[in-house]
């Protein structure tokens, strides 16, 4: 016998069933609807890019275009990568009609990423991404309208201020601070990337690789007595005050993946230490689009997860109770009805609720508690009396009042209270 094929996703991916999908759609609108308070414009493009978008210099984050991609070749002998992150792409986006683009444009789109990850909470090898950048402006006031923008999500999933906090650091004043140390631009970018995965290290794995990059104790010293310090204030920081934001901290020790960082970099983490990961992160990058030929333009963005925003949910019980049922049931007490059901239902849609049929075998009585617990909010009992008389009862089974009409009448009924 032939062995049996897996019920089993690909490792690290999901499959989204009803319930699971009325989760991410919930989250999906209320990104999206922030997002568009704000004035952004939705995009989108193919999870499929060319590989060299990923390698070119300044683009890359060593770590993700060696391990964690999925490239492979066409059968046009082209290498392709399934999208990792949504950055480049709208840089490639952006540059491609920079000419005709009114600035400041705000953009925001929920794409699916591939990343050859080991899967773990928080992190696996699909997820979608709420991306929000503002390109064509470097102003501190930009950075503070970004975050200001990923603070307004969680405040619109009902979430308050002691639940998260935010991270602020700023590359180019720790890039001063490294060259004060006599580091080099080679260092300082070992040393960013190291930083970047410090959270993850024990102190001695951490300070072993730091001696490797600057070669001299004494300066490996300075360099985690600066990180962990915390005395300083941006502008940013002081900007998002005024707007009422006031769980931030500046933090030196932020130092974000990516190499294409020239600003502000910035990451929200859960204060609930069962789920301490990264639940956004972001940055100004002001010199991405020019790998593309033409000039620099200026960007500022984050990138949202789905996983990670699903985590912080349910690790502060925020997530409501999906509803996947109709609002109406028809329920035919008998199979010989259910084309009659149909009819009902059909006529009855046009007030705007969603209704379906339950054409199971079932008793009636099981059909009208299914409809309950699947909390739907009327049912219609569809017999022999019904369909004779014409008249039909609409039962409100959060309430348990009853409606007995004409078709017509309950349609009206349900039109006025949807
Ligand atoms: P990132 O820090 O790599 O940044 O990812 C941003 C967020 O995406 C993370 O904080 C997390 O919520 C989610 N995320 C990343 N990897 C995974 C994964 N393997 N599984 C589940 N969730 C994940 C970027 O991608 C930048 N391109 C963001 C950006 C936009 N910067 C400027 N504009």
């Amino acid at each position: 016998m032939t062995e049996k094929l897996s019920t089993q996703p690909y490792k690290g991916v999901r499959d989204f069933y009803p319930a699971e999908m009325a989760i991410q759609q919930y989250i999906f609108s209320t990104w999206a609807h922030t997002a568009e308070s704000f004035g952004f414009a939705r995009y989108d493009a193919s999870v499929l890019e060319p590989a060299e978008l990923y390698r070119a210099k300044g683009a890359e984050n060593e770590e993700m275009v060696n391990q964690q991609t999925y490239t492979f070749t066409d059968r046009g002998e082209r290498e392709v990568t399934l999208r990792p992150e949504m950055t480049p792409t709208v840089a490639r986006m952006i540059a491609a009609k920079s000419k005709e683009l009114a600035w400041p444009v705000r953009w925001y789109s929920i794409p699916n990423l591939y990343r050859y990850e080991r899967a773990q909470r928080g992190r696996l090898r699909e997820h979608w991404q709420l991306n929000c950048d503002i390109f064509g402006i470097d102003d501190m006031a930009t950075d503070v309208e970004i975050i200001a923008l990923a603070y307004q999500i969680f405040m619109n999933f009902g979430a308050t201020d002691d639940m998260f906090t935010i991270h602020i650091n700023d590359r180019q004043l720790m890039h001063r601070l490294y060259v004060a140390l006599n580091l080099n631009e080679e260092q300082i970018l070992s040393l960013t990337r190291l930083n970047d995965r410090r959270d993850k290290m024990t102190a001695e794995a951490y300070r072993l690789e730091l001696d490797g990059i600057t070669g001299d104790g004494t300066v490996s010293e300075e360099v985690i007595m600066l990180l962990d310090k915390s005395d300083a204030q941006t502008d940013v920081v002081v900007g998002l005050a005024e707007l009422g934001i006031t769980n931030v901290v500046f933090d030196k020790s932020l130092a974000r993946g990516f190499d294409y960082y020239t600003g502000t970099i910035f990451e929200f983490k859960d204060t609930d230490p069962d789920n301490n990961r990264s639940l956004l992160g972001g940055g100004r990058y002001d010199n991405l689009t020019a790998l593309f030929g033409g000039e620099a333009v200026p960007g500022v963005g984050f990138g949202f997860g789905d996983v990670t925003m699903r985590d912080f949910l349910e690790t502060h019980d925020l997530l409501p109770e999906p509803i996947i049922s109709p609002t109406v049931v028809v329920a035919p007490t008998e199979p010989v009805h259910n084309l009659s059901a149909q009819k009902i239902a059909q006529a009855l849609r046009s007030s705007g609720v969603s209704v379906a049929v339950d054409s199971s075998a079932r008793k009636i009585g099981k059909k009208l508690s299914l409809a309950g617990e699947n909390l739907s909010t009327y049912v219609v009992a569809l017999g022999e009396d019904e369909i004779a008389s014409r008249r039909y009862t609409l039962k409100n089974l959060v309430d348990g009042t009853e409606t007995t009409d004409t078709l017509e009448n309950l349609i009206d009924y349900l039109t006025d209270k949807y």
